[in-house]
């Protein structure tokens, strides 16, 4: 084999990997899944200090799901509080987390967000004390 011949086999073989990479899908796509919160709701009405429990819709979840790991943050007047979670590191398919209801001021501007994928707010919804 000559030289050039050599030289165009590798730079061949080397495009021909190049065309092959690049046809691959750069990654698997994966579903984002927000699913909603049933409870709380607008009817709900949570005392301070008292345990309830967080739930949401888990029917036909998809089979791929980005981020399964969950985080339950409590919002207030539609802020988030994202670094003191209620609840956290549980899964997403549980439907269902128990949480604690914080020591916060009363108010009916309250919302829960829960995490998975991305946040998915609650409505609005009242805590006494
Ligand atoms: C709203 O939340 C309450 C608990 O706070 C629950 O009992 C009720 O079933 C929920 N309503 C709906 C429509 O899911
Ligand atoms: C939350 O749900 C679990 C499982 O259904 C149940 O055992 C628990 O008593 C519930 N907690 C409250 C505060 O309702
Ligand atoms: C959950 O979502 C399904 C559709 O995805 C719906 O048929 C069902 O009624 C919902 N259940 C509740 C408790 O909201
Ligand atoms: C909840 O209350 C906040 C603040 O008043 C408001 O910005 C937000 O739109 C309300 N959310 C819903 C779902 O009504
Ligand atoms: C969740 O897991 C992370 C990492 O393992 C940890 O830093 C964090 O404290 C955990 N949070 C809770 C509420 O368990
Ligand atoms: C909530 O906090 C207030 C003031 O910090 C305190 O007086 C009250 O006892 C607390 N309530 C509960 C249920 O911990």
């Amino acid at each position: 084999m000559s030289i050039n011949k050599f030289t165009s086999t590798i730079l061949f073989v080397l495009f021909s990997l190049v065309a092959f990479v690049s046809a691959l899908p750069v990654h698997i796509a994966r579903d984002v899944w927000d699913p909603p919160i049933i409870s709380p709701n607008a009817t709900t009405v949570w005392i301070v200090g008292q345990k309830y429990n967080v739930t949401w819709n888990t029917t036909n979840p998809p089979s791929q799901i980005t981020n399964t790991v969950g985080r339950v943050v409590l919002a207030a007047n539609g802020l988030e509080d994202y670094e003191n979670p209620l609840a956290a590191n549980f899964s997403i398919l549980l439907g269902s987390i128990e949480v604690t209801c914080p020591n916060v001021t009363a108010g009916n501007d309250y919302a829960i967000v829960l995490f998975g994928d991305s946040g998915n707010f609650s409505p609005n919804f009242t805590i006494t004390n």
